[in-house]
């Protein structure tokens, strides 16, 4: 009898579960290819380390790719798609993100591997964990099964991407929309550890700030000089410096004690440590940070793997993109 009833009650969750009655939260893991693509992580590894061989900033480019992809949608490839309605288009990326030839590549080489198994979306999550790693930070299990979005979303790309003019009360609210708390608010921004920035990101904090009539006094003087005649007022806007200027291509800490040191290149950077909001929020964080290199990069792991777990398409929504840059036909 009751064995019976428990059979039943087991048939019954089959069959709710076959009919998508019952909700199961798919979750990212470590292993999802493990059967279907074994060698993905060399594969994927191997084209990372040749494009950063190539372009030290490489690195860098596809970091951030990968972060401008988790905040539209979630990390669903979406920023890769090509055409009028591109996120490629939208203010913050167009000509700035970079590195989409590399993610094609990469992704000829996974196809060459295993046929039409693995998402772009799970490619970017990789190279970023491999960029990483190349540029002398750490590694992670990045956590995979994501699947490819059937859309671009450029609206949703200018209003959910933090700017470097936002102040710190708005790159809190717009990190909490998907889920981030201060601490990784802070900790992801530490990215900023290596990569380039043009004069258009900055340049208003150099001669008169907020018509203030002067520099922004949150910057070291002599940061404001240099960065003065890189950016002279009506220059060449995509020229570049280093977001980190004492450690560009390594990944380390010093980002932080930049910011200690009113170093910091973004606004949005600078206002983690020197806004007033800083002090009942992040300035302690930044501290810490920049004290303990060890407690930054365990916290800069932990909030990667939190935001490659925005809104991932998993089981049979979306679909494994053959090319990252255009749907299925
Ligand atoms: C408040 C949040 C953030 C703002 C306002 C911001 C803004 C920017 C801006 C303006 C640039 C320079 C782009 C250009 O000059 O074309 C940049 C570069 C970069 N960002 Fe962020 N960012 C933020 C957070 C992050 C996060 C969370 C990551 C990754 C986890 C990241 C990774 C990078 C990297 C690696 C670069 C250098 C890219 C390269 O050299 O190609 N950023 N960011
Ligand atoms: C685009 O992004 C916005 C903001 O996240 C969201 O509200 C909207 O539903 C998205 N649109 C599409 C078509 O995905
Ligand atoms: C943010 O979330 C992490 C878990 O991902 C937690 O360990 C941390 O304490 C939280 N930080 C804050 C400031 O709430
Ligand atoms: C700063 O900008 C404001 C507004 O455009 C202007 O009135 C002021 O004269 C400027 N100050 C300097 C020193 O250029
Ligand atoms: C940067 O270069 C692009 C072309 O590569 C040009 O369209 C754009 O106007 C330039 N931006 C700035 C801020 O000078
Ligand atoms: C970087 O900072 C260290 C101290 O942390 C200092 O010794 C070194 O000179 C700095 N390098 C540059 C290029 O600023
Ligand atoms: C924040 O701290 C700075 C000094 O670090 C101080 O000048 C400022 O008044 C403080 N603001 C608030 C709101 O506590």
């Amino acid at each position: 009898m009751k064995g019976s009833r428990g059979i039943k009650s087991v048939i019954l969750l089959l069959t709710l579960l076959a009919f998508n009655i019952v909700d199961v939260k798919c979750q990212l893991t470590a292993n999802f290819y493990e059967k279907t693509c074994p060698n993905l992580f060399q594969v994927v590894w191997k084209q990372v380390r040749i494009a950063v061989m190539n372009e030290m900033r490489m690195g860098a480019s596809l970091l951030r790719l990968h972060f401008h992809d988790c905040f539209v949608n979630g990390c669903d490839g979406s920023v890769l798609l090509d055409g009028s309605g591109s996120e490629k288009l939208a203010l913050p990326n167009q000509n700035s993100l970079r590195g989409f030839d590399v993610v094609d590549t990469i992704k000829s080489a996974v196809e060459s591997s295993c046929n039409g198994v693995v998402s772009c979306a799970d490619i970017l999550a990789i190279a970023a964990r491999d960029s990483i790693k190349l540029s002398g930070g750490p590694s992670y299990g990045v956590l995979l099964g994501r699947r490819d979005g059937m859309v671009a979303n450029q609206t949703g790309a200018n209003s959910n991407l933090p700017s470097p003019f936002d102040p710190l009360d708005s790159v809190i609210s717009k990190f909490g929309d998907q889920g981030l708390n201060l601490s990784d608010v802070v900790a992801l921004q530490g990215a900023h550890t290596i990569g380039l920035a043009r004069c258009a990101t900055f340049s208003s904090r150099l001669f008169n700030f907020s018509n203030t009539g002067a520099p922004d006094s949150t910057m070291d003087t002599s940061l404001v000089s240099q960065l003065q005649s890189l950016c002279p007022v009506n220059g060449d806007g995509n020229k570049t410096t280093a977001l980190d200027q004492n450690s560009t291509d390594l990944f380390d800490n010093h980002y932080f004690k930049n910011l200690l040191n009113n170093k910091g290149i973004l606004l949005s950077d600078q206002e983690l440590y020197s806004s007033n909001l800083a002090n009942s929020t992040t300035k302690s964080i930044v501290e810490s940070y920049s004290n303990d290199q060890h407690l930054f990069i365990s916290n800069f792991i932990n909030s990667m793997i939190n935001m490659g777990n925005i809104n991932p398409l998993t089981g049979s929504s979306g679909q494994i993109r053959t090319n990252c840059r255009v749907i299925n036909s």
